[in-house]
């Protein structure tokens, strides 16, 4: 058996700088046409020119690496309470931007910078709202005191809300969800909302992340859940909902930042998404509707056409391995194990 898609796009991805860029942005290269790429840099990328310098760096490594430079990195600012409404419309006007990042501050990984309270960052809100600028939002809060399997529910109903109510114009993408709770909001609101689901979402729950010794690399932020919101978003993935597209939330760390005692949160999929994603999908018995989860729903939610190139991809009868790991200087980073056999590959 095998499939032809659309080529997929990848609407979250964490490239990182420097050797972390180098090591990882051709593995996303070979497979995806666009990404969006996520603006968590140190210092975070805040203004259209650090969005358009962070562009030409990406598009360097794709040559230096040998990469394929078709690929199309996408970007995004990272939301601050000093950001200028006017630099990001006319980022986006520019064509430099197609969408905005707001981490709360303290939510995970290098958002130190994000917002504290969503009152300081309305002026801005409102003009992407005019403009019509895509608002993405790490959709947890960070409330010390409340649980971290309840922050995601709590932020839509603290903030998400609130927010939709003040800005029903706004046009918000709830990224990386990760419960049914989140899922359902989705569903239903009639306009301006679209979710993405990473790979690693659809495949794990907490059981594997905490039974039988911790895993460090399933540690991620939405952490994941109980397996009955990874049943909700499998699902919703599978639904051929518009509102539904792939972001892989691809985040790289070298392994030891992530074997630690204070380790890292992130999961480096990028290598075995489309896959992870065909296993998934045919065990839902929908693989018919993994071109639009993966290559059409999200063009089309950011108004763009889908990829004119394609992909196929391939039942095996051999258990596809995990990719190799990838160096960075003297450490490596240890790709996505999706915790049962695969049996595709991508031709
Ligand atoms: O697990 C995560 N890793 N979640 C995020 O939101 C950020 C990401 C990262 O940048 O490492
Ligand atoms: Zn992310």
């Amino acid at each position: 058996m095998q499939i032809t898609l659309t080529q997929p796009d990848d609407w979250h991805l964490h490239l990182r700088d420097g050797d972390m860029l180098s090591a990882v942005v051709g593995s996303t290269a070979a497979h995806f046409g666009r990404a969006l790429i996520m603006p968590n840099l140190v210092p975070p990328v805040v203004t259209g020119d650090d969005a358009r310098d962070y562009k030409a760096r990406i598009e360097k490594a794709l040559i230096d690496t040998g990469s394929n430079t078709a690929f199309k990195p996408l970007m995004t600012l990272y939301l601050t309470e000093t950001t200028q409404a006017d630099d990001v419309v006319k980022a986006a006007k520019e064509g430099i931007i197609v969408a905005v990042k707001l981490y709360p501050a303290g939510a995970t990984t290098n958002s130190s910078s994000g917002v504290t309270n969503i009152d300081k960052v309305m002026p801005v809100l409102t003009a992407m709202a005019e403009h019509g600028v895509v608002l993405c939002v790490h959709g947890e809060v960070t409330d010390s005191d409340i649980d971290i399997f309840d922050r995601e529910a709590r932020f839509i109903e603290t903030v998400l809300e609130p927010l939709r109510t003040a800005l029903p114009e706004l046009r918000i993408v709830m990224e990386h969800v990760t419960t049914k709770d989140g899922v359902d909001y989705v569903a239903s609101a009639e306009k301006n909302l679209a979710a993405t689901l990473t790979t690693h979402h659809l495949m794990i729950n907490r059981n594997h992340l905490l039974v039988g010794g911790i895993r460090p690399h399933y540690y991620c932020l939405p952490i994941a859940k109980r397996e009955e919101h990874r049943q909700a978003l499998v699902l919703a993935a599978c639904s051929g909902d518009a509102r539904y597209f792939l972001g892989t939330d691809s985040a790289p760390h070298t392994r030891t930042t992530k074997e630690s005692d204070c380790g890292c949160a992130g999961v480096f999929n990028a290598a075995n998404t489309m896959v992870c994603l065909a296993s998934v999908f045919e065990e839902a018995n929908a693989l018919d509707k993994l071109e639009a989860f993966a290559s059409l729903n999200g063009p089309k939610w950011y108004g763009l056409e889908p990829n004119s190139a394609t992909m196929t991809l391939k039942k095996t009868t051999t258990k596809t391995p995990i990719p190799e790991r990838i160096p960075v200087a003297d450490d490596w980073v240890v790709p996505f194990d999706p915790a049962r056999d695969i049996y595709w590959q991508v031709l």
